[in-house]
């Protein structure tokens, strides 16, 4: 059973039942409510209840939960209590994700390169983060700490409106300021059963709204795997400063889980150094990797989730792949701002013969058949190739065909 709605969720449902698992999507999408193999179920994944009594109800062997909610509302801890193997962390570590403040703290206390950070909260926190602001000129960049799916977060040199900022995230949450790091960002995945672990190929996620990495940050435009950058002296770096050290101070802090860590990396001159903990896989990124990763996906959810990654599924998951992927989020007109939902998509490309995959994001058909989109981000077209300009190319062409009103992409996602 996979938890959510969303395009990480349909990419996840794909491949397990590509591998012939019978799959229930909860609640599932549009895109998942065709899938062979697959079938949606009517569910609020947020209620531990209700997923404890569905997974019962169905005999479900495995639950794979796709996004940070569930798990930040003790989904995880319900089902493991019941009994049910769970790919996903309980609500105590999920807090490294879903508390910006206390993630920082971890990476403090343990050592783990990470941006040079200032936190703000309580009364008064509004001045000094004035004289923060005014003592630190420059980039710096400012962070909401609780969970705000990608968007609670500002880069900028203009102190007005990082005051301004600030201001609203400490009318209700804490605020973190952070350094400005430059260079590249890696998104790498960590399964873990709770003491092995297997880093899958990393990817690069493109935050910013516009091309040219401009404009506002969202929840991701779009995602290339494997990085062509992220080569195996990187990658040895990454495991030995940022991944080996996370596991053993999770361990450390009783915070080891069954699920993925999804480390966000920012590569900089001297050296990689954590962004961020996500807890859950990333959105695009997944829509990307899977179709690139070999074929037991699902028993390596299933070796983690029940406490016995295998070694050789380890090697084989860890392995370069031979195919490249690139992904194009086609989003609704003005996200990640307010945008208008349930616009009537008009076609969607052919992928039946096609090098690629369209995965869908909270769509929903309505009685008379009509696709409706969903959500900000509403396709990821993924074009796959034997190098990464052909899939560029054909990830490019999918997006292209996907038509409705005020449809956009990145078209330089992977250039
Ligand atoms: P986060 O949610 O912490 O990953 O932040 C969202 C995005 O903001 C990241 O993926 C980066 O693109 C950018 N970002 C966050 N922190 C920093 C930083 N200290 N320096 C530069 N860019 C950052
Ligand atoms: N693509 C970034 C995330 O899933 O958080």
């Amino acid at each position: 059973m996979v938890l959510g709605s969303g395009g990480r969720e349909h990419a996840l449902a794909w491949k397990l039942a590509r591998e012939d698992h019978a799959v229930f999507c909860a609640p599932g999408n549009a895109g998942t409510a065709v899938l062979p193999r697959a079938r949606n179920l009517p569910l609020d994944p947020d209620d531990p209840a209700a997923v404890v009594a569905a997974a019962r109800e169905t005999g479900t062997e495995l639950v794979a939960v796709g996004p940070e909610a569930p798990l930040v509302a003790g989904v995880a801890d319900a089902l493991r209590a019941a009994g049910v193997p769970c790919f996903g962390p309980g609500a105590s570590p999920a807090r490294l994700e879903s508390s910006k403040a206390f993630a920082r703290g971890f990476m403090e206390r343990h050592g783990i390169p990470c941006a040079r950070t200032a936190r703000f909260s309580g009364p008064g926190a509004g001045t000094e983060l004035e004289r923060f602001v005014a003592a630190n000129p420059g980039r710096l960049v400012l962070k909401k700490s609780g969970l705000a799916a990608g968007k609670g977060v500002l880069e900028s040199d203009d102190p007005a409106e990082l005051l301004a900022f600030g201001r609203s995230v400490l009318a209700a949450d804490e605020l973190l300021a952070e350094e400005f790091l430059e260079g590249f960002e890696l998104s790498v995945f960590g399964v873990s059963d709770g003491s092995d672990f297997a880093i899958l190929p990393a990817a690069r996620d493109h935050k910013k709204a516009f091309e040219g990495d401009s404009g506002p940050n969202t929840g991701g435009m779009g995602a290339v795997a494997p990085e062509f950058r992220a080569d195996a002296a990187l990658m040895a770096r990454v495991r030995a400063e940022l991944v080996e050290p996370t596991f053993s101070a999770m361990a450390k802090e009783g915070l080891a889980y069954r699920g993925v860590v999804f480390f966000g990396v920012m590569v900089t001159a001297s050296g990689p150094k954590l962004l961020e903990y996500n807890v859950r896989f990333g959105d695009p990124e997944t829509q990307s990797l899977l179709p690139i990763l070999p074929d037991g996906f699902g028993e390596l959810l299933r070796g983690a989730a029940e406490g016995r990654l295998e070694p050789a599924l380890v090697r084989a998951f860890e392995a370069r792949p031979d195919r490249y992927a690139c992904g194009f989020v086609v989003a609704a007109p003005g996200y990640p701002g307010p945008y208008p939902k349930d616009l009537a998509v008009r076609s969607l490309p052919e992928t039946q013969n096609s090098p690629g995959l369209l995965f869908h994001a909270s769509t929903t058909r309505d009685a008379d058949g009509i696709l409706h989109t969903g959500g900000g981000r509403c396709f990821a077209a993924v074009g796959l190739g034997a190098d990464s300009a052909r899939a560029r190319e054909n990830g490019l062409a999918l997006a292209a065909a996907v038509d409705f009103d005020g449809a956009r992409f990145r078209r330089d996602i992977g250039a």
